[in-house]
């Protein structure tokens, strides 16, 4: 369903010592199938070899403008006219002065003089060099010709300091790649999520929780911002990294998450609701740490907690609803009742085995039309597939009203 899978992209590796990081990123790049072909200056080479580059991406690397292995001896040229965009991750000082004033004297500054696709640089130097008015200048400049900056992120530097300049890791820059190439399917939509497990106090110091990670409501909340959405994601505890341009609200119960989401539902056009929310909570959690007791019985009463997708859907002019079942047995009868019973207009469905966790999934996909099954995917893949059938649906229902 998605079309990123034909994206090939130059990376171009400039001599800093992030370029270390390049040998991730290609992995990570080709997480999301995009098909990566390193060119490297001189002084890259300095810090990483072709030879990692060449084995991690699959194609040879190019480092030399007389390269013979291209036919015509126009590597400046030939090397960008079927890419998608080029990356320069990471850009050195020294290189992103080049691109402003238009140097071509290696193979990497002249074939982004001459390239006809899209440029991205992602930034990686000393804090110092970062602040210096002549990079700030360079960067402005860039943007204004519109080149797309990552970054840099701030703190520990590889020479001891500490501040702006370290470059994106791996995983955002493939992820902020992903989300420029992928189609603009939800442009201009806002879509609310939440993700994550919720987690229910008992007392100061305990509470009840699940198993769920947050990785497919993050990975969805990725694959909508690729697509062009607005994504405002409400998230219970998760360790996953923040999606790169979601607005973010962390929340821990299922009544902070209700709240948060009634706060934005308004605003939304598409909402998705992956938390796995707890359905219940303690009735009245204490203050501070529960003692154990002679008689060590404690019983804890528990309430149910609001169905924060059952208030979405019922509202008077609801968003497009998007709600996740995970069930453990007769996985399509239970989805399509809860579909029903919540009126939603899309349920994804997998099974809890299967999910909870696991960086996979296999997801069916049931709406009025009828279900439709996907392979199983690692999980960016299968949110990238779930979104585009999320837009699809999305603007049919629109033309509808
Ligand atoms: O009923 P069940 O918990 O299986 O439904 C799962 C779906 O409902 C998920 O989309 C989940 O995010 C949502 N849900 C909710 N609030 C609850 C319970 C579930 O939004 N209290």
């Amino acid at each position: 369903m998605t079309d990123i899978k034909s994206k090939k992209v130059v990376l171009g590796i400039t001599g800093g010592v992030a370029a270390y990081k390049a040998a991730e990123l290609v992995r990570r790049l080709g997480d999301q199938a995009i098909d990566v072909h390193v060119v490297m200056t001189e002084a890259a080479c300095g810090f990483i070899t072709p030879a990692t580059l060449q084995a991690l991406s699959g194609h040879p690397v190019y480092t030399d403008m007389w390269d013979a292995r291209i036919p015509n001896s126009m590597a400046h040229i030939e090397l960008s006219r079927d890419k998608a965009v080029i990356v320069i991750a990471p850009a050195t000082a020294d290189f992103m002065a080049k691109l402003v004033h238009g140097h071509a004297d290696d193979l990497l500054s002249t074939l982004c003089l001459a390239r006809d696709c899209p440029l991205i640089v992602a930034p990686a130097m000393n804090r110092q060099m970062w602040e210096n008015p002549a990079t700030q200048r360079n960067v402005a400049q860039l943007e204004k010709d519109g080149v797309t900056i990552l970054g840099p992120a701030s703190g520990d530097q590889a020479c001891g300091e500490t501040g702006n300049g370290r470059m994106l890791e791996a995983q955002e820059i493939a992820d902020a790649v992903a989300a420029f190439l992928a189609p603009k399917s939800l442009a201009g939509v806002h879509v609310l999520m939440t993700a994550g497990p919720t987690f229910e106090p008992i007392d100061a110091v305990r509470g009840i929780t699940n198993r769920s990670s947050g990785k497919m409501g993050y990975a969805i909340a990725r694959a909508a911002i690729g697509a062009g959405a607005k994504v405002t994601l409400v998230s219970g505890p998760s360790s996953q990294p923040i999606p790169a341009g979601a607005a973010l609200t962390r929340v821990e119960s299922a009544a902070d998450m209700f709240e948060a989401v009634k706060k934005h539902a308004k605003h939304a056009d598409i909402f998705i609701g992956v938390a796995a929310v707890a359905d219940y909570r303690v009735e009245t959690p204490s203050e501070h740490k529960i003692k154990k007791t002679d008689d060590s019985q404690l019983t804890l009463r528990l309430v149910p907690n609001p169905d924060i997708l059952a208030w979405v859907a019922g509202q008077k002019q609801p968003p497009f609803t998007v709600g996740f079942a995970a069930e453990s047995r007769n996985l399509e009868n239970y989805a399509d009742e809860k579909r029903r019973r919540k009126k939603v207009n899309l349920i994804v469905a997998n099974l809890a085995q299967n999910a909870i966790g696991a960086d996979d999934n296999e997801v069916m996909l049931l709406d009025d039309s009828g279900t439709h099954k996907l392979p199983r995917a690692p999980k960016e893949t299968v949110a990238k597939d779930i979104v585009a059938r999320i837009a699809t649906l999305y603007r049919a229902a629109k033309k509808r009203r």
